[in-house]
Order: structure tokens, then sequence, then C-alpha cells
């Protein structure tokens, strides 16, 4: 963070990635430049390489030294990595997805936040009927440093093995703050696992207990797996906060996707133990539309609200971008993957825009 002519500035590593992660990001900063107008903060971007971009450039998918360039960043805003450019099963060959996750374990980003909430206006663009969806408010904390994407994995003749491991610490750390996001919602905590089956998630569920005797103004329900994945479409409201190791929170927090309307609007915070936070969409890369100027910034817009809330404490500038979105929503502003029939649909460019009219509507 800096200060210039007594107007703060903050410092934002940006990394596009790839597919239409350079179209959606630009969005956002766009965004942003007009919401630090309006409040008097402004923002000095850097930019480094990380996914298949980073491959083709220096061949390998995260630029040396670039989780050293973050730490003393204010935040860090990405896109998405990766395509099939660059999609191989020959386990020598670098992977966009190796260099997400080495930046979230060198950044030590142990929980992730994936708020689901559901859009009234987009209430009939999802799949599932509105009256489901009505006042959705989930937030999924998934454990991001740990399990399966990070334990041991081999590729021996012709087996292949991969291991979920947990530490107690670590399990311990991702409910804490679990708890304590619950706090301040509905006092609701379902820690979701496979105890039923997995050793690991056996551990899951007893430091969640214990975890939560800490907690007592908070409520423990445990729920497998299996059944979450069943509720979230079945009844979701009677979710608070889910509490979910890594694999499954990546699956449930796609599928949890469809409760707003579409992928295309699910933001995320992945955040550590008080170092720099990261701000990217939940969606991927979308290689099939790249480069048309199509895609939906709404999440990665939400996701630059999530980080001037959580990282800038901008906490009223975080809610005049959310409300801004949802006015652009609320007028009929709808990219290809949230528009229905006879709806018209709107370029990436022309989406951010009404982002930007509503946020200026709203000062003037
Ligand atoms: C996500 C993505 C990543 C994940 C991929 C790109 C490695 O699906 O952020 O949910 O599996 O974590
Ligand atoms: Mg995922």
């Amino acid at each position: 963070m800096g200060d210039t002519e007594g107007q703060t500035t903050y410092r934002v590593m940006v990394l596009p990635g790839d597919g239409v992660g350079p179209e959606i990001v630009a969005a956002a900063q766009r965004v942003l430049a007009v919401v630090g107008e309006r409040f008097g903060f402004g923002l000095d971007y850097e930019e480094g390489l990380l996914g298949g971009c980073a491959i083709d450039a220096l061949g390998a998918p995260l630029e040396d030294g670039l989780i050293e360039r973050c730490r003393p960043c204010d935040a860090v805003l990405l896109g998405a990595v990766g395509g099939p450019k660059w999609d191989t099963t020959d386990p020598a060959k670098p992977r966009p997805e190796q260099g997400l996750l080495g930046m979230r374990q060198g950044l030590e980003l142990f929980a992730n936040l994936r708020p689901v909430r559901s859009f009234a206006a987009l209430a009939h663009n999802s799949t599932i009927k509105p009256d489901v969806l009505d006042g959705v408010d989930v937030m999924v904390v998934r454990e991001l440093t740990g399990g399966v994407y990070f334990g041991k994995r081999e590729r021996v003749g012709d087996i292949a093995y991969d291991t979920m491991i947990y530490s107690e610490a670590e399990v311990e750390r991702l409910m804490d703050y679990a708890f304590g996001l619950a706090r301040g919602r509905r006092r609701l905590v379902h820690s979701v696992d496979k105890a039923n089956v997995l050793e690991s998630s056996r551990l899951w569920r007893s430091v969640a207990v214990r975890v939560a005797a800490g907690h007592a103004d908070v409520e423990l329900r445990h729920m497998l797996v299996d059944n979450c994945a069943m509720q979230l479409i079945r009844e979701p409201r009677q979710f608070d906060v889910i509490a979910t190791e890594n694999l499954f929170g990546d699956i449930l927090s796609d599928e949890a996707a469809m409760l707003t309307g579409s992928i295309g609007m699910l933001p995320s915070a992945s955040v550590g133990a008080g170092g720099v936070s990261l701000y990217e969409p939940i969606h991927g890369s979308a290689p099939d539309i790249a480069g048309k100027g199509v895609a939906n910034p709404c999440a990665t817009i939400l996701s630059a609200a999530m980080m001037l809330d959580l990282s800038f404490g901008q906490k009223e500038a975080a809610r005049a971008v959310e409300s801004a979105v949802e006015a652009a929503l609320s007028s009929g502003a709808r990219t290809r993957d949230i528009a229905v029939a006879g709806e018209t649909v709107l370029t990436t460019d022309q989406m951010t825009e009404r982002v930007v009219a509503a946020l200026a509507g709203a000062s003037g």
C-alpha cells in the first residue's frame, strides 16, 4: 500500500493467465478504476505470467520468483489458467494448473471462500426452479493447500495413485476460519466429508467436533459429501457455511455455482494466515470462447469486490461494486451464458460498461 498526496494506492499483482483470463481481468480492472475514483483510492498494477502463457514464454507454468513478487503486494488478481493446447497425460510435461497450485501452496492460501448467492434477476436463468433458489446464501469454505491435490502421487507401470492426506493442524485452521465466518452469518457450519469410507474424513470429522466445542454459539452439522451434492440441489437454503476438503470443495462449488444461474457469476477469495490473498473467478479459462469478447466478466468483477472488502477493507466500495452488478443484471444486462431465448446478448465490454454505468448512477 502506498500513499501519494493523501490518496491510498493499492498494489495488485495481476495474473491474467489463459483463455478468457485476459479479457475478464481487464474488465475487473476497468471497474476497479471507476470505483477507486469514486471512493478515493488508486491502484498500482504489476503483471506476472502464470499457466499456459508461462509455459509458452518460459517453459514452466509459474514464472520464477513470482511468489516472492506477490508477497509484498496488497492482493493478487487472477483470471484463469489452462486450455487444450497444454492438456497432456504425459506426467513429464508441464501443465498450466501446476502454476496455480504452486501459487496457492507457495502463498499458503489454505482457505478458499466461494460465496454462492442467488441473483433475483437470474432466477429464471438457472436450470433449477426459481422457488428453490430464492434467498440462497451459502459460503463454501474449501481447504486449498492439502488433500489429494498435494498428496503423494505416482504412476508406476500400469498403475497410478494419488493420496488424500490431512494433518489435524490443517483441518483445524480451516475449521477455525469457517466457524469465524459463520459467526458473522447464520451461525451454522456443515462439515462435509466421506467419513463412512475415508480415514482422512474421520480425522476431519473429529477435528471439526473439537473446533466446534470452542465455538458454542455456532452449530456444527456433519454431512456426507454425496448427500451434500444432492441436498445442494434439493434444498440449498438449509446451508450457511459449508466447510470441506480440497477436492470435495472443488466439485461442490461448481455444482453450487448453478444456484446463481451460471458458473460465470461465482467469485472466490483464497486467504491464508495473514499474508497476501488471491482473488479469482471459480470458472476456468473457457478456451472455446477465448478471444471472442463474449465471456461473462461478473465473476471476476465480483472477485475484485471481495478483494476490496477482504484485502483493502474498502467495504463500502465492495458493496457498491456488488450492487452495480446486481443493478446491471436487474436492468436486463446479459452475457451469453446468462441469457435466455429472446434476451439481447452483450459482449464482455458492453456488460462491463453496464456495471460501470450502474456504479456511476449510484454515485449520482
Ligand atoms: C478451481 C479449478 C482448479 C482446481 C484447477 C484449474 C486446478 O478447478 O479453482 O476450482 O481444481 O482447484
Ligand atoms: Mg474447480
